[in-house]
């Protein structure tokens, strides 16, 4: 078998590639969010509907993040268009060297949901979003990921992107929720 290609949906190529025997094993999409003040009223709307605990993470955190990966990454449905590579102690300092800034919602020393977003300039591109299997469907991903793009707009971020699987429903309507409108579709091919 060969190495899976991921290219655009409406990419010539991928046409191609199917006409000579390459087969789509994964589906995928980009979304993007234009910042303006309907988007800043929209995200503090969501953040201040929510009880939650919410800030950036900082080291001290670093353990519950990482446990919070432990029992959450078997649900990232995933692909060589949408890798989620173990989050332990090493990969989140390595991540905070890469610009990436960790915001997520506490109970005590737990943390419940975290989204991790990666500054590009005056770009900000989501890296991973999970909430822990006990707090899901409360708002807690709408939550942390609308103040962790509320602080990268305060930081100067005019353009947010993110992405995911299409097999990831929840994933989606968390990012439309926040404002986010999917204006890209990527198909993974093999042969
Ligand atoms: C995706 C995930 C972060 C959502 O967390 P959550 O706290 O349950 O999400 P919220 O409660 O904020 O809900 C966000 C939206 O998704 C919807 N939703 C949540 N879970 C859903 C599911 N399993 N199926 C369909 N829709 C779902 C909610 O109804 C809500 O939409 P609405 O406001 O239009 O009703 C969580 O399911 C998770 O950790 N999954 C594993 C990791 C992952 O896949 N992360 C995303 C890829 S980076």
């Amino acid at each position: 078998m060969t190495d899976p290609v991921v290219l655009r949906e409406d990419d010539p190529r991928t046409t191609d590639l199917l006409a000579h025997g390459w087969r789509v094993v994964a589906r995928s999409w980009g979304a993007h969010a234009v910042v303006d003040g309907a988007l800043v009223e929209r995200l503090r709307a969501l953040l201040s509907a929510s009880t939650a605990a919410i800030d950036e993470l900082g080291r001290q955190h670093d353990d519950a993040i990482a446990a919070l990966d432990e029992i959450t990454r078997g649900d990232y449905p995933q692909s060589a268009a949408t890798p989620h590579p173990a989050i332990h102690r090493a990969a989140i300092a390595s991540l905070r060297v890469r610009g990436v800034r960790i915001t997520g919602a506490t109970e005590g020393d737990r943390v419940v949901a975290m989204t991790a977003m990666r500054r590009l300039g005056d770009a900000a591109e989501t890296e991973f979003t999970a909430v822990a299997p006990d707090r899901r469907r409360r708002g807690l991903a709408v939550a942390v990921k609308a103040a962790a793009m509320l602080a990268a707009i305060d930081d100067g971020a005019v353009r947010l992107g993110t992405g995911g699987s299409a097999l990831n429903e929840a994933s989606i309507r968390m990012n439309e929720r926040c404002g986010y409108a999917l204006d890209e579709r990527w198909v993974t091919l093999e042969r």
